[in-house]
This record gives C-alpha cells, sequence and structure tokens, in this order.
C-alpha cells in the first residue's frame, strides 16, 4: 500500500492517514510533522524552514524531497505507507515519479479530502486554541488556504490523469470518512489489481516516525 493524502490545511489529512495507516498496517509519514520536528530539534533544516512554517509558505521542494527520502524508502521495504502533505504543487509530485518510477515504487493511488473553507478555518482555529500550533492563526490559515486553492485545480488533474484519485467529503463525522475511504481503497486496489490483503493492526504503527505532536507545534 502507497498512499498519497491530498487536500487544504483542516481537512484531515493527519487524522484520516493515522486511522487509515492503522487499519492496513503501513507507515503513516507526514511532511508537516517531520519538517516541525527539524524545526523542534533546532537542526539546520529547521532553522531554515522555520519562518516557511509560521508564514505558512510552502518549503523549498528540494528540502521536502530530501526529508522525505529515507522516511519513504524505509516505510516501502517495511510494507508501505500514508504520505500526508506531500506533494503540494504538481512539480512535487513529478519529481517524486521522476525518482519512485525507475525503482517500482511510484504511488497508484492518491486520496483527496475536501471541505469548506469556513469549516476548516472553523478546525484550524478551534486546533490553533488548544494546541498552540504556531500556523493556526487566522492570518496564517487563510494564507495556507490560498496557497493550496493555487494548486488544487492542477494537482487534481494531474492525479486523475495519472494515477487512480478518489475524492472525499471530508465534512462529515470523523469515522463515516474513515469508513468512506477504505471503501474507496479496496475498490481501487481491487480494480488495479493489487493484493487487498493487509497485515494485521499493529499498535503503535501507525506513525512512520516517533512523533509528540504537541512538542512539535509551537
Ligand atoms: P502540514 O502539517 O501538512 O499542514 P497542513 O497541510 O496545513 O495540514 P494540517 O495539519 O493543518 O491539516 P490536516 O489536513 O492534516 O488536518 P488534521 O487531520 O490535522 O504542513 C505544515 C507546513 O509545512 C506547510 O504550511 C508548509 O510550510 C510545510 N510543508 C509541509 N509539507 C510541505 C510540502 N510538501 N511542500 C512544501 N512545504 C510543506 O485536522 C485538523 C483539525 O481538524 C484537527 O484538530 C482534527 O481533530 C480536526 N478534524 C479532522 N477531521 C475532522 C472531522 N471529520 N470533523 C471534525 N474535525 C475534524
Amino acid at each position: 500500500m502507497r498512499l498519497l493524502m491530498i487536500g487544504p490545511p483542516g481537512s484531515g489529512k493527519g487524522t484520516q492517514a493515522t486511522l487509515i495507516a492503522q487499519h492496513y498496517g503501513v507507515e503513516h509519514i507526514s511532511s508537516g510533522d517531520l519538517l516541525r520536528r527539524h524545526v523542534a530539534d533546532g537542526t539546520a533544516i529547521g532553522r531554515t524552514v522555520a519562518g516557511c512554517l509560521r508564514r505558512g509558505d510552502l518549503v523549498p521542494d528540494h528540502i521536502v524531497m530530501d526529508i522525505l527520502r529515507k522516511p519513504v524508502e524505509a516505510a516501502t521495504r517495511r510494507g508501505g505507507y500514508i504520505l500526508d502533505g506531500f506533494p503540494r504543487t504538481v512539480a512535487q509530485a513529478e519529481a517524486a515519479y521522476r525518482v519512485a518510477e525507475p525503482l517500482g515504487t511510484e504511488v497508484r493511488i492518491a486520496l483527496y479530502l475536501t471541505a469548506g473553507r469556513a469549516e476548516l478555518i472553523r478546525r484550524l482555529l478551534a486546533r490553533g486554541a488548544q494546541t498552540g500550533r504556531s500556523d493556526d492563526t487566522e492570518h496564517v490559515i487563510s494564507h495556507r488556504l490560498d496557497i493550496f486553492d493555487q494548486s488544487a485545480v492542477p494537482m487534481r488533474d494531474y492525479y486523475a490523469r495519472r494515477e487512480t484519485l478518489i475524492s472525499i467529503d471530508g465534512d462529515r463525522p470523523l469515522a463515516e470518512v474513515t469508513s468512506t475511504a477504505i471503501t474507496g481503497l479496496d475498490r481501487a486496489r481491487q480494480q488495479l489489481g493489487l493484493p487487498l490483503h493487509h497485515a494485521p493492526v499493529q499498535r503503535g504503527v501507525g506513525r512512520g516516525i516517533d512523533v509528540d505532536r504537541a512538542t512539535i507545534y509551537r
């Protein structure tokens, strides 16, 4: 199972990726969590990207590709992954495809979560108030949503043309979104001739890295 989760900030990519990864017994890799971990740890990459994260700007492609390479390769060897937050642009999608295609590890399915702007803002402001995540403020949320909107149509077209794209209304109760996603994924995998069996759920395998999110939100 190799799956990409695409959707605007607050659409539930991270939440659903965790649950879907647990269901299939694969790893959840989040580009945002990896970047926030670098910032929290004060690495050279963290110092470079801190401003982008604070402002809600996209981090340069080469940095994102660089931090994702090892976790994605390792997860591929261990049976697969759900990648949340990557790609953000068609340029990133094409770059990833160029790396994966010769290795036969390209992603075949992308899951696209949607929700209305007012609901997205409500969720993110609520999370900001609860966790203090530094980009969950009104001004930065609005900027993040605008950035997403600029790439949304080309990204959807890209995946609809090249891979199987599953679009899901994320503005419903959490469990309902998860079960719709799993039904859609099983159907898509059957159509693509991908094996349907999956590893038994293992506790603690839901995330590719051991992240205590509370420490990386600030
Ligand atoms: P990232 O961490 O990926 O943030 P994001 O895309 O803005 O997404 P969020 O984490 O805010 O939302 P989500 O869709 O994951 O929803 P979640 O499940 O958390 O990226 C952060 C930054 O890193 C970017 O701005 C950029 O600077 C950089 N970056 C990352 N990847 C990059 C890339 N590829 N290229 C360049 N730069 C990159 O849910 C949100 C809230 O809603 C939660 O409180 C949750 O409990 C709630 N919720 C979820 N589902 C439901 C539901 N169904 N009903 C009610 N509430 C719900």
